[in-house]
Parts: C-alpha cells; sequence; structure tokens
C-alpha cells in the first residue's frame, strides 16, 4: 500500500486553514458567560431585594438565613464574623455555581472562549503539549458528578417555589388563594428549564444508564437512561436557555420588590 509522508506543521495561535466565521461561537460565549458571572456576582452580594410577596429569587433560594418570610431558620447567623461581607445567597450559590462550572459542555464551551485552548477545532492554540483534565488544577472538574447531586435536589426546592408563587395573600382576608401573576410564570418557567439542563447532565447520564462499559438491563434503568439522554440531545440549548432565566427571575424578583416593575396578575 503507498504511503504519503506529510509533516505536520504547527500553527501558531489562532492560525487556521478555515474559511468560516469560527471565532464567532467563542465570542459570544465569552460575552454570555462573562456578562452572568458578573451580573450573578453582583447580585448575590446585594443581600436585598430577593424576594417579592411569595416570589424568590433562585439565587437565593433556598433561604436558609436571611431577612425574608423565606427564610428557614430566621435571620442572619450570628456566629457569622461582622468583617465577612453577608448575603443569604453566600450560603448556597456555590452548589448551583460548581455544578455549571464543571458542566462537560460549559468546560468545551469556556475553555475555548476564555483561554483559547484551543480558539476552536482546527486553529492553532497558544499550548505545545496537551495534558487533558488529567493534572492540577483540572483534574478537579471531576468533582461534577458530586454537584449534579446536589444540582437534583435544587430543583425540588425551585419546584417548591415556583408553586408557592400561585398562592397570593388576600390582605383583607389574611387568606392566601390561588393564582397566578407574570411572576407565577417566570418561576416555574425557570424550574422547567434548569430541571430539562440538570436532568440532562452527562454524569446523572451515566449513574442511571448502568455500569462503567455496558447498559443495564433494568426496563426501568434503561426508560431512565432514555429520557436523560433525550434531554442530554439538546444540553447546549437547555445550559443557555437556563442561564438567560435564571438571570431573569432574579432581574425580575429584584425590580418587583424594588417597585420598578409591576407584577401583573393573570387571574
Ligand atoms: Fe452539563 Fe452535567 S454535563 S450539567
Amino acid at each position: 500500500m503507498p504511503t504519503v509522508s506529510a509533516p505536520l506543521v504547527r500553527r501558531g495561535f489562532g492560525e487556521t486553514t478555515r474559511r468560516d466565521a469560527w471565532w464567532r461561537k467563542p465570542l459570544f460565549t465569552f460575552l454570555g458567560l462573562g456578562a452572568f458571572a458578573v451580573y450573578a456576582t453582583w447580585a448575590a452580594f446585594q443581600g436585598d431585594h430577593y424576594a417579592h410577596g411569595e416570589y424568590l429569587s433562585p439565587f437565593y433560594s433556598p433561604e436558609l438565613f436571611g431577612d425574608s418570610s423565606h427564610s428557614w431558620f430566621g435571620p442572619k447567623p450570628g456566629i457569622w464574623p461582622s468583617w465577612l461581607p453577608w448575603s443569604p445567597a453566600f450560603l448556597i450559590l456555590w452548589a448551583p455555581g460548581g455544578f455549571r462550572l464543571t458542566c462537560y459542555y460549559y468546560r468545551g464551551a469556556y475553555y475555548k472562549a476564555f483561554w483559547g485552548d484551543p480558539p476552536s477545532c482546527a486553529v492553532g492554540e497558544l499550548r505545545k503539549g496537551y495534558r487533558g483534565e488529567n493534572s492540577m488544577p483540572l483534574i478537579l472538574q471531576n468533582v461534577h458528578r458530586y454537584f449534579m447531586y446536589l444540582a437534583v435536589i435544587f430543583i425540588f426546592f425551585l419546584a417548591h417555589d415556583a408553586w408557592k408563587a400561585m398562592w397570593f395573600l388576600d390582605p383583607e382576608t389574611g387568606v392566601k388563594t390561588f393564582g397566578v401573576g407574570v411572576g407565577t410564570l417566570v418561576l416555574t418557567a425557570n424550574t422547567i428549564l434548569l430541571g430539562g439542563y440538570t436532568f440532562g447532565c452527562h454524569s446523572l447520564r451515566h449513574m442511571v444508564g448502568g455500569f462503567m462499559n455496558s447498559i443495564s438491563r433494568s426496563p426501568m434503568r434503561k426508560k431512565a437512561y432514555d429520557c436523560v439522554s433525550c434531554l442530554n440531545r439538546g444540553h447546549m440549548i437547555w445550559a443557555w436557555c437556563s442561564l438567560f432565566m435564571v438571570g431573569f427571575s432574579d432581574v425580575y424578583v429584584r425590580l418587583c420588590s424594588q417597585g420598578i416593575w409591576t407584577d401583573l396578575r393573570l387571574f
């Protein structure tokens, strides 16, 4: 069989023979994730205007300690050092944040967008060797599975928040009655999108599917595997839609709580 020797030429950073706009995706990823990270950090540090009546911002749910009526265990714990900034979000936001940061899809996206490793497929990169995620610090990305366990629990908290957002206090009778406001729809849509993202996780797929090299023969587990696989096929879409919606939910509750927006009651 004839062989042709083609020398491998190392490309310089950003060099490519691609003619399409390969830079567009990493650029939008950089802008989208960057904007979300800045907003989420700002919102978490506010420690205020995160609840409006029965609505609770997902950045603050569950509110373990805090001043709103949603708090589980009362106000800020006395042992919290006075020199340390305080916000109820600090106690919980690390879990969904860690889940997203270590997500298989986001990893691929932000490695390209934030440190060009590589900038895109078949585009020259800075690094000369390939180490994968086998050494520090990227080996820590393997904690994703444990963040997934927590993220699944959070979906139940958010579903409970969406349910609570359907009960409005009548100021005259003091009784809560069923109703739907725009905020109810926002928080419900947020729960559905985050659920679609979380239940389509690659780690969950492996967990429900079976063993290391084979799929379980149990019909229930096969069904679960199919369901997670179905969501997993659109994981990127779920990831972006849920990212937008969780940020928008916080904006919505925040602006309603400040009296800038008025929550429209649909019925
Ligand atoms: Fe994306 Fe687990 S792989 S959430």
